[in-house]
Parts: structure tokens; C-alpha cells; sequence
């Protein structure tokens, strides 16, 4: 068990609202969403920002979250999504254009959320919790990633 210091308290409170946000965010984007690969997407990255909530809550508690296992059945989970998300839906332009502005503001709040865990990594004394900062922060990272290579993938880039 870590002692928590009122501060550390304070950063992983107002982390948990941000995931809580994400959660929300991927659920809604998920059912607007017209292609298939993308309502897949915003799937998959709302079970990674659940996981995120989970590891916070842990370390509300004082307890340093496992990292490692976790990584391996977000794996397996990924290659689950590929294969049921192979099948795209015929979208219109309009129906484009809302996609794009989805991804342009998960992309947005990617960044954001990954700078909230850079800023709250150096508040924290334990390099356990740090650890686990830092490990979340990498999954955003990628989050931030994988919309950026659908955009690519889909000509939503100019
Ligand atoms: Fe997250």
C-alpha cells in the first residue's frame, strides 16, 4: 500500500473525470459513426479507456496497477476487433464528414488526455504509480495513432 499524498489524490480524481469523459466520448462516437472500421475502433479504444478508469480507481486506493498482463489481452482483444470489423457500410459524403469531424475530436482529445498524464507523472513520488502513469500515457499515444492512420487510410487528411 503507498501513502497517497492530498496532491496525488487530487491528479488521479481529476484523471478518473478525464477517462470517464473518453469513455462516454468512444460510446457515443461508436453508435454516430457510419463506417463499420471506425464504429470499431471507437469500440476497442472505449475498453482501453474502461481499463485506464479500473487502473485509477486502483490507485485511488493506494495499490500500484499491473501493467504487463493487461497489455497481452488488449492484444488479443485487437485481433478479435480485426476480423468482426472487416466489413465496411456504404456511407455518404455527409455521412463522411461526420466521421471525420469524430476522428479530428478523439484525435484532439487524445492529446489532450496524453499531456494530462505527462503533467501528472512528475507530481507522483512512487515509481510504481509513475510506472503506470507513463503506461497509460503510451496507450493514449497510440490511441492518437491508430485515429491518425484511419484518417489516412480514409483521405480525411487534405
Ligand atoms: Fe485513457
Amino acid at each position: 500500500m503507498v501513502n497517497m499524498t492530498p496532491k496525488e489524490m487530487n491528479l488521479v480524481n481529476d484523471l478518473k473525470k478525464q477517462e470517464k469523459l473518453c469513455i462516454e466520448k468512444y460510446r457515443q462516437y461508436a453508435s454516430r459513426a457510419c463506417d463499420n472500421r471506425l464504429k470499431c475502433l471507437f469500440q476497442e479504444l472505449e475498453q482501453h479507456e474502461t481499463h485506464h478508469l479500473q487502473m485509477l480507481e486502483e490507485m485511488g486506493k493506494g495499490q500500484i496497477p499491473q501493467t504487463t498482463q493487461n497489455q497481452q489481452s488488449n492484444q488479443q482483444g485487437n485481433q478479435a476487433n480485426a476480423s468482426r470489423c472487416a466489413h465496411e457500410n456504404t456511407c455518404s459524403q455527409q455521412d463522411f464528414e461526420t466521421d471525420k469531424f469524430l476522428c479530428q475530436d478523439a484525435l484532439s482529445m487524445e492529446k489532450y488526455v496524453s499531456s494530462a498524464y505527462d503533467t501528472g507523472i512528475f507530481e507522483f513520488s512512487e515509481t510504481g504509480m509513475r510506472d503506470a502513469l507513463n503506461w497509460i500515457q503510451k496507450q493514449e499515444q497510440q490511441h492518437g495513432e491508430k485515429i491518425w492512420q484511419y484518417m489516412n487510410e480514409n483521405n480525411m487528411y487534405n
